[in-house]
């Protein structure tokens, strides 16, 4: 994330009296009217705009977007296309106005001023306000850490401006916004870093920093301590490694001391090679967003401490990487879980679900009122729900209700896959309790959650599977090219809102 983050501000006046490189104006399909305000502006232009609308230069179709260059106190005025007025929503907004900024960025554009009222449509300006800070700031995240030629040449927003008519100065909702595209845009930074850099080591030291910082309760075990503490299925997978294992433990207490905490559970694999079952070329590449579940938890927990909300949440994150060695455990090896149960070992590359196996079972030591639990399980997930959605299962209905409305808000798209009984039968092993994987192979997403069911008692529980949505591999809205911060969004929206 470049250290200059763009900074927002409100301005209530007409648009005729703006000053800027350019203004973002939002139009609907089929709009041939202006309004009063946008009319003046019009008139200070030469009827530009309207002529634009009128000769079908401009038909603000989703996605357009038309520059008229003036010599006016706006030097750009950007005619945005949002498509249908019926259609329109918060998901078209973000993409669009992520889109915009981009373009602006590009074209080495240092600020800007967007008509705030031409894009909210029928929902509160407040609402669309949110939407809008979080979508620039995600859409403008570059990762340039390991660059090193041309670094003055990296264009950036300085200032973005707000112009409203109304007397409201959105503090709470750009707070908010703020809070949360820092944690995706740092969840994004960490997930990017290489695996020989972000090691579980330096993951730990880092989080130190962000614990004290935000006065977080913050606790780290080492290899020693883990093996000590009976996790044999985490300390197996991190043995095969020089990068030694760390379970780091994070807490924030927003509520009443009473008040159970919510817990978060993220699988931080530095880098999964496969283990002894190892990744073949083009698989083993990019093996390094396999700790994008335990970054985003991490900053998910800093972001609520940031916004003080009224809640009591621990984070529970076991870093380690998954590689060969004369060390490394192997198939047919027999662990003993910190719950006491065995697993037989029948592909080492399904390493998460074991590191995630005995996190479970110390997040229900910690008696919280609900665990979630945030993993890169599956490339499975890709043939399940593709790029476009996350799919996660629960056992609790509630808890499944809370997921799917922050989905709904956070704009985060989710759906639920079943926990249903018959798939337990294909992990049952010959020699242990239970094996690893399913030899048939099939429903790879329900399967891990079938294992990791065994880790975890009557506490309402909900697994989600990012191992396709972590990543984009386009650079399109809100996306850019790499780590996506999935999940950091729908956190926050559910804690947000958690009763
Ligand atoms: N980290 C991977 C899952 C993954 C794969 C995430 C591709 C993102 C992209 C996980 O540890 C893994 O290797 N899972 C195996 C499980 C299988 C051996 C049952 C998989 O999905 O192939
Ligand atoms: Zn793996
Ligand atoms: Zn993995």
């Amino acid at each position: 994330m470049d250290n200059k983050v763009t900074s927002f501000k409100v301005l209530k006046t007409p648009l005729e009296n703006v000053k800027d490189n350019a203004l973002l104006i939002g139009f609907f399909e089929g709009q041939t009217g202006l309004n009063a305000d946008l009319k003046k502006l019009d008139k200070e232009f030469n009827g530009i705009i309207s002529s634009y609308i009128k000769e079908n230069r401009f038909r603000a179709e989703k996605g357009e977007a038309k520059s008229i260059f003036t010599n006016k106190g706006i030097k750009n005025v950007v005619l945005v296309g949002l498509g249908e007025e019926e259609k329109y929503n918060f998901e078209i907004l973000s993409s669009v106005m992520a889109d915009a900024a981009k373009k602006l960025r590009n074209g080495e554009t240092e600020t800007f001023s967007i008509c705030l009222s031409s894009f909210s449509g029928h929902s509160k300006e407040e609402d669309a306000v949110e939407k809008i800070v979080l979508s620039c700031l995600m859409g403008l995240y570059k990762f340039t850490e390991y660059k090193t030629k041309d670094k003055d040449k990296i264009k950036n927003v300085k200032e973005i401006t707000l112009i409203t008519n109304s007397n409201k100065n959105f503090s709470s909702e750009i707070n908010y916004a703020y809070a949360v595209s820092y944690a995706v845009n740092k969840t994004r930074d960490f997930v990017n870093t290489p695996p020989n850099i972000a090691t579980p080591g330096h993951i730990a030291e880092y989080v130190k920093d962000v614990s004290k910082k935000s006065n977080l309760k913050c606790t780290i075990f080492d290899d020693k301590q883990i093996e000590k503490m009976k996790m044999g299925c985490f300390f197996a997978v991190g043995k095969g490694s020089v990068n030694k294992p760390r379970l780091i433990v994070l807490e924030y207490f927003g509520a009443g001391k009473s008040q159970k905490p919510i817990a978060l559970v993220g699988k931080g694999v530095t880098f999964d090679s496969g283990g002894l079952n190892l990744k073949p070329y083009p698989y083993i590449l990019n093996m390094k967003d396999d700790k994008g579940g335990a970054i985003a938890s991490i900053h998910v927990i800093e972001a609520c401490a940031k916004l003080k909300l009224p809640v009591n949440l621990v984070v529970i994150t076991p870093f380690c990487e998954n590689m060969i060695d004369a060390d490394s455990y192997r198939p047919d090896d027999v662990l003993t879980a910190y719950n006491g149960m065995t697993v037989e070992i029948k592909n080492t590359d399904a390493e998460g679900r074991l590191v995630l196996a005995d996190a479970l079972t110390y997040a229900c030591e910690m008696k919280p009122q609900a665990i979630i639990d945030i993993a890169t399980l599956t490339g499975a997930s890709m043939i399940t729900l593709g790029n476009v959605a996350t799919p996660y299962l629960a056992t609790d209905g509630k808890l499944s209700e809370k997921i799917k409305s922050a989905s709904i808000k956070s704009l985060e798209k989710v759906w639920e896959m079943p926990l249903w009984p018959e798939f337990e039968d294909s992990i049952k092993s010959d020699v242990a309790d239970i094996k690893n994987i399913s030899e048939e192979g099939d429903a790879g997403v329900i399967i891990g959650a079938t294992f990791l069911k065994n880790f975890v008692d009557e506490t309402p529980w909900a697994h989600i599977d990012i191992g396709t949505t972590v990543w984009s591999k386009a650079d399109k809205g809100i996306l850019t090219k790499g780590a996506t911060g999935a999940t950091v969004r729908l956190l926050m929206e559910m804690l947000r809102e958690w009763k």
